[in-house]
């Protein structure tokens, strides 16, 4: 594992970004596992600052990305769908066409999962898979609790990840309770993973995901077992990181 600790924000987006682009220049067919939520955003813009100075070619790239809220729509400003178009493929030259996101307005749970999974596994494998981490140690949208051997499936979202998500909705009773997302047993089987933490409120998370026992009480824990992760984070969410490792100094 290792980790590159970013100056601030936009020093972490910065990084983030580089190694996206690193994937992007090396295969330029990559399958890349996307993921939604606020730190992300800055890698996105990046990404397309640099596609648009000519340097990144998306025409080939295939996307699928970690998850969607249950019983909303594409069209809905809220869905995950309509995150990644305004903050990532409308502005770059990927085919809509190789992208894939859960569909929320499937009610056939087990449908929607077998089609996702199948998705995933004829892609031939995901390349990078970017994650977040929230502030229970969930990633996709895997809660504390869940079984590390679960693929794509329907979750019940946390009441602090409610409370976490009510922020870009109008009120907290509008925030879906259930949502698609790829399992820890599809982020596990990725090639790479990059996950990217911002601030003080990730720190105890990242801590525990880092250097406490592998427990599906912090799913990002799980990470430990992978043999191939980047974790760009900034000083913030890596203070609990450097003040347990100074006083073991
Ligand atoms: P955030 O979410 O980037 O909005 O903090 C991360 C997550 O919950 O996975």
């Amino acid at each position: 594992m290792r980790i590159y600790e970013a100056k601030d924000y936009n020093d972490l987006s910065r990084k983030a970004a580089n190694i996206i682009s690193a994937q992007i220049i090396m295969k330029p067919d990559a399958v890349l596992g996307l993921a939604t939520g606020s730190t992300p955003i800055g890698t996105y813009k990046q990404l397309i600052e640099w596609y648009e100075k000519g340097d990144l070619d998306f025409k080939e790239i295939k996307t699928i990305n970690l998850d969607e809220y249950k019983g909303i729509g594409p069209e809905n400003e809220q869905s995950y769908y309509h995150f990644m178009r305004t903050n990532l493929f409308d502005h770059i030259n990927i085919d809509l066409a190789n992208t894939n996101i859960p569909n929320g307005l499937e009610e056939d749970i087990e449908k929607e999962c077998a089609r996702y999974d199948d998705i995933i596994n004829q892609s031939g494998g995901i390349d990078l898979q970017l994650l977040g981490i929230g502030c229970n140690g969930h990633i996709g949208f895997n809660e504390p609790g869940i079984s590390f051997d679960k693929s794509t499936h329907c979750v019940k979202l946390a009441d602090n990840t409610i409370q976490a998500n009510a922020r870009f909705f109008e009120s907290i009773e509008d925030v879906p309770k259930y949502a698609y997302s790829m399992g820890i047993k599809n982020i596990m089987q990725a090639k790479s993973i990059l996950l990217v933490a911002s601030g003080e409120n990730k720190a105890k998370a990242l801590y525990e995901a880092l250097y406490g026992p592998i427990t599906p009480a912090v799913p990002a824990s799980v990470l430990q077992l992978h043999n191939n992760v980047s974790i760009v984070a900034d000083e913030e969410a890596l203070s609990i990181v450097k003040s347990e490792k100074e006083s073991l100094l």
